[in-house]
């Protein structure tokens, strides 16, 4: 059998369950060298490096997992991706907002850790709230902005073509969504940009059908977190943060929503927003600029001003 190109080393900050099945999916695509995952905690990252690479024979994927507990960096060294998923997550009735002093603390303190060891690292952030947690590591790390950028396009897009596809009774892969803005109440669902098989969804629901379904998106991660009880959502959402991860290593081009630096796209400049863009090996290649009717342009620019005014705040965090 052939063996499969491997390159590269990822590090995924925070070994819970966003940090973990993240980890998982990065191995299980085989395509990294090596994946390190890391956490303050002593042990569990560790134990669930062990416990990865034990199924390693079982799924037939060579990438090594190595865990790294206590806080500590050694291992990480020179990595060419780091996901940042260190951070408390959302308890029922919390807003991500509520996160922002705590996971600012940490974020921080993590994203210095990154410059020192892994200078030339792309930087994949998760933290919430997310669009602020973005633009502090990128402060705080002082790399590129085209090298910081985070995820929450690609999970809001995912649960938006879910919930038209529930809907429709027809299958995930029939349906084209697409999502812009900020990762919370300003997130702009672009309806002019969705489509089910090829005709626009417009066509074949009605809007107030939409609404719903874009009001459900909005709270697509409160719903989850109330089911759960305790802890948010991972499994959506940390198959979005890998495949990021591995457009990255791929340097693939492939175009995605992400939370990217915004420099004059679409009238709006300086400011970390929720936009499609082409990813590759050093980040974000390019902003990819959609036509977009003018209640979705003016929704984009409310949100860059929303996540604006919030962002000029997390200098001081
Ligand atoms: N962007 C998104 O779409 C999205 C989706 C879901 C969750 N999240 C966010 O992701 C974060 C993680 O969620 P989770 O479910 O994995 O939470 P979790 O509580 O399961 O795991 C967080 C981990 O971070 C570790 N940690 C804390 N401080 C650290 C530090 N300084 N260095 C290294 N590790 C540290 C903790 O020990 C813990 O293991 C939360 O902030 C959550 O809100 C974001």
């Amino acid at each position: 059998m052939a063996e499969r190109a491997r390159r590269g080393k990822v590090t995924v900050v925070g070994a819970g369950f966003y940090g973990s099945t993240t980890a998982l999916r990065l191995a299980e695509y085989d395509v990294f060298d090596t994946v390190v995952l890391t956490d303050i905690v002593e042990g569990k990252p560790e134990g669930l490096a062990l416990d990865i690479n034990q199924s390693r024979p079982i799924e037939g994927f060579e990438t090594r997992v190595v865990g790294v507990g206590g806080g500590s960096y050694a291992g990480t060294e020179g990595s060419d991706v780091v996901v940042i998923t260190a951070g408390l997550p959302r308890r029922p009735g919390m807003s991500r907002m509520d996160l922002i002093e705590t996971n600012a603390g940490i974020v921080r303190q993590v994203a210095e850790n990154v410059a020192k060891t892994s200078p030339n690292a792309v930087l994949i952030v998760v933290s919430n709230p997310l669009d602020e947690m973005t633009a502090l590591a990128q402060l705080a790390t002082g790399f590129p902005k085209h090298k910081v950028m985070g995820q929450a396009g690609m999970l809001d897009t995912a649960r938006f073509t879910t919930n038209v596809a529930e809907e429709l009774d027809v299958p995930v892969s029939s349906v084209r969504t697409l999502t812009l803005g900020s990762h919370g109440d300003t997130m702009v669902p672009v309806p002019s940009r969705c489509t089910v098989d090829g005709r626009p969804l417009t066509d074949v629901l009605a809007a107030d059908r939409i609404e719903h379904l874009v009001d459900r998106t909005r709270n697509g991660g409160a719903e989850v977190v109330a089911l759960l009880k305790t802890g948010s959502a991972y499994f959506a959402p940390s198959a979005a943060a890998a495949r990021m991860a591995r457009a990255v290593i791929e340097d693939s081009g492939a175009v995605m929503p992400v939370c990217a630096w915004v420099d004059g796209e679409y009238g709006i400049s300086g400011v970390y927003l929720g936009v499609e863009a082409e990813i590759g090996r050093q980040g974000v290649k390019k902003v990819v600029e959609r036509d977009l009717s003018d209640s979705e342009l003016a929704g984009l620019h409310e949100a860059a001003e929303a996540v604006r005014a919030k962002q000029a705040d997390v200098a001081d965090l």
